[in-house]
Parts: structure tokens; sequence; C-alpha cells
């Protein structure tokens, strides 16, 4: 099997599956020509909690997409999720000595911005520049050479708990691979299906996975909130299974074949077989029913998001309406459903932006793994892993790059 340079994979480790994306790099952009899944059994809302079968379904999926892209996979760009991810929003502010923006001048109000309490246990992932503000004018993205009195910065940081990104990280170099970055799943699902014109005018991004629901706002072009709802598709099967009393994997079944996210779009006379378990005969329910059960679930979850981005103040400012991703968002009526709660327009999100596979990846559940190539080749590109396998202290290494990102932006 070869290896190139020319290759990007982006390994996203789910709640209920691995999947492992190879993007081979073109002129004109990225085409997908490897992709391999496997069950998850190793994570819990987003967070691994058994480091062997992390390992063992990453080395599957990984197999998988070598076979499929006969390249040798080596190193990869991975996502991270969970409840204990927090995005804040900071500006510093400072007296402009000269008059005029400087190089010093800039160092100093990211290091105001950059001043924040952030917990022992928890490290940065992203520092996202957002603008400057030069006196009273904002929006601005290249400071320096502007006359002015006040410099104004203002970035959005995402914090991880390191132990979590530390178990990702053991868990990619335990099946053999090098990590070149870590990535909010939800900032890389974004980069696969939203466009720039939707983040232009105001979006959120929903990932509705398994274990977790994914949240990232944009304004201006750039993030403005990020936040993580720690449920997902997977309590909307436990929903199905107490309710139509039976076993989860069955209630899966259902679900995936059957559900409906409102109610009221099931026809009254629709009716479905659940199976019996332990010698039982097999019944049938309403579909209205099954429609009622997962209603409850979804809504609750879309209440929670829309609590968020009211709290934020920053309903008025999507004007994009709602994107949402990730496996959740298949059930069928998921968008009429959102577009009650949000009043706003909401569509589902597959992966776009990239050739080759494109008929394999066209699935709301690949668009963090795709988004993650997509991510690396825009911000990453010509640089050394930052995980080596057997490397030590994860984080100086973040710390040195998102300083540089910053430098380069800046
Ligand atoms: N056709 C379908 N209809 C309804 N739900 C589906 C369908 N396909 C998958 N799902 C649900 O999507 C969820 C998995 O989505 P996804 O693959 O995006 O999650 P994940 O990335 O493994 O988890 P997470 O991102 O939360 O860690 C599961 O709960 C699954 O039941
Ligand atoms: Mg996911």
């Amino acid at each position: 099997m070869q290896t190139s340079n020319n290759i990007i994979v982006g390994l996203d480790i789910g709640t209920t599956k691995v999947c492992a994306i190879v993007a081979e790099v073109k002129k004109d952009g990225l085409d997908i020509i490897g992709v391999g899944s496997s069950v998850s059994n190793g994570l819990k809302n987003g967070v691994v909690i058994n480091i062997e079968n992390t390992v063992a379904s990453i080395i599957k999926a990984v197999e998988e997409a070598e076979l499929m892209g006969g390249y040798q996979i080596q190193e990869a760009i991975v996502g991270i999720a969970g409840s204990h991810v927090r995005g804040f929003n900071s500006r510093g502010i400072v007296a402009v000595k000269s008059r005029e923006v400087t190089q010093s001048d800039v160092d100093r109000v990211l290091s105001a911005a950059k001043t924040l309490a952030i917990p022992l246990e928890n490290e940065v992932i992203h520092i996202i520049p957002q603008e400057y503000i030069v006196d009273d004018q904002d929006d601005i993205k290249e400071p320096i050479g502007m006359s002015g009195l006040r410099l104004e910065a203002r970035i959005h940081i995402v914090t991880a708990s390191s132990i979590a990104a530390q178990n990702i990280v053991k868990c990619a170099n335990k099946a053999g691979l090098d990590v070149s970055d870590i990535v909010l799943e939800q900032i890389a699902a974004s980069e696969a299906v939203l466009t720039e014109d939707e983040k232009e005018l105001g979006v959120v991004l929903i990932d509705m996975g398994g274990g977790t629901t994914d949240v990232a706002v944009f304004s201006a072009g750039t993030i403005i909130h990020t936040f993580v709802i720690p449920k997902g598709g997977q309590s909307i099967t436990s929903d199905v299974s107490l309710g139509t009393k039976t076993i989860p994997q069955e209630a899966e079944k259902i679900k995936t074949k059957f559900g409906i996210a409102k109610e009221s779009l099931a026809r009254k006379d629709e009716v479905i077989e659940v199976p019996g378990f332990g010698g039982r005969p097999p019944r049938t329910i309403s579909r209205q029913v099954l429609g009622n059960i997962i209603e409850q679930r979804m809504a609750e979850i879309f209440m929670w998001i829309r609590k968020n981005i009211e709290k934020n103040g920053l309903e008025n400012k999507m004007l994009s309406g709602y994107v949402i991703t990730g496996g959740a968002s298949l059930i069928e009526g998921c968008a009429e459903l959102a577009e009650d709660i949000f009043g706003a327009p909401v569509r589902i999100g597959t992966p776009i932006g990239v050739g080759g596979l494109t008929d394999v990846i066209n699935s709301p559940i690949y668009s963090t793994g795709v988004g993650l190539v997509l991510y690396a080749f825009k911000n990453n590109k010509n640089k050394e892993p930052l995980f080596k396998k057997g490397g030590k202290n994860i984080f100086e290494n973040i710390k040195s790059r998102l300083l540089k990102l910053l430098e380069d932006f800046f």
C-alpha cells in the first residue's frame, strides 16, 4: 500500500460509530477516496470511557478506509465533543500608543483578550479570531497601520477537558496513528455543511449525533458561540424502547425505519409491527404514537437550544436560520419540527465542497468526518503532526500552534 503527502485523513470518533475519511489533495480542492466506518462501543456522550473498545473501533474503521483508498494511513485529524467543552467570547481593549496601530498594540490586545480564568483541568483547543475594533470602527480583520486611539480584539475561545482530549489522542496513537490536530466536532461539521453566505448572514449549525447534540453559531462569517447538549439519537432510542416496550436494538430499528419527528405528520391509519420479546407475540402500534414519543424528546433538545440562543440574545441575528446535521437529523420530519420550535427556516445539512466518492459520503452521518478533512485542508497545510505516537505534553504543541495561527491571522 502507498503512503503520500497529498493525503488527509479525518477520524470522527463518535458515540455510535467511528468513521475514517481519506481525502486526496487536488489542485482545485479535495477528493474523497476512502471511507471506513465501524460501530463504536467505547464512548458515552461523546467522551471516551473505554480505551480498548475505542482502539478496536478505530483500527476497524481505518483498515476499511485504507482498503478503499489504497493508502496506508499514518496520521489523522480527530474530532472532540462532550459536555466538558466550553466556548467563550473574549475581548481585550488597549490604548493605541502612537495613534497608529502597530504590531506591538496587536500583541498587547491579544494578550488582554486571552486572559481568561480557565480551570486548571481544562485546556484551550481553539482560539478563533472574530474582529478588531479601532475606535468606533468595527469588523476590521487587519488593524495594523490604522489610525486610532483605542484598539479592541474579539476572539472565541474553546476549551476542553485535558483528560478527555488526552484519551482521544491515546486511542488514536494506540491504533497506530499520529494526530495532526484536535478539532471541535461542530466546527468540523460546519466546514462540510455550511455555505459562506450562511455564515455571513448568521446561521446556527446543529450536529445531532448519537450521544450529544453539538451547536455552533455563526455571524458575519465567524463563530460567535458554541455549546453542547448532552443528549442525541440514543436518548430517542431509549424513549422508543420504553414507550413501545421493546428491547433497545429493536427500538433502534423501529426508530430508523418508521421514526417520525412530528406526531401530526403520520397518517391516522399507519400502524407498525413491534416484535415481542421473551416469547411474546408481536404487537402493532400506531405510527402517531411513535411520532409522539420521538417528538417529545426532539422538541426538548430543540427547546434547550432555543433557550440557549435566546439567553445569548442571538435569535434575531440568524438570518439564514438553522442547519441540522448528524445521524439523528435523518428522522423524517426533523426539519419541520425544528422550524416550529425555532420559528425560522431549517434545512438538513449533508457534506458539500468535496469531490470523489460523493455518493458514499452523501449523508448527515459523515458531516463531521468530511468536515475534519476540509478543516485540515484549510488550516493545517504542511504542518508536522501535533501528537506523534509516544509523544508527551500534547498541549504545549497545541498552544504553540494556536499562537502561530493568531500571528498568521493578524
Ligand atoms: N436513518 C436514520 N433515521 C433516524 N435516525 C438515524 C438514522 N440513521 C442514524 N440515525 C441515528 O443517528 C445517531 C447517530 O448519529 P451520528 O453517526 O451522527 O452520531 P455519532 O457521531 O456516532 O455520535 P456523537 O456525535 O453524538 O458522538 C444514532 O442515534 C442513530 O440512531
Ligand atoms: Mg458525531
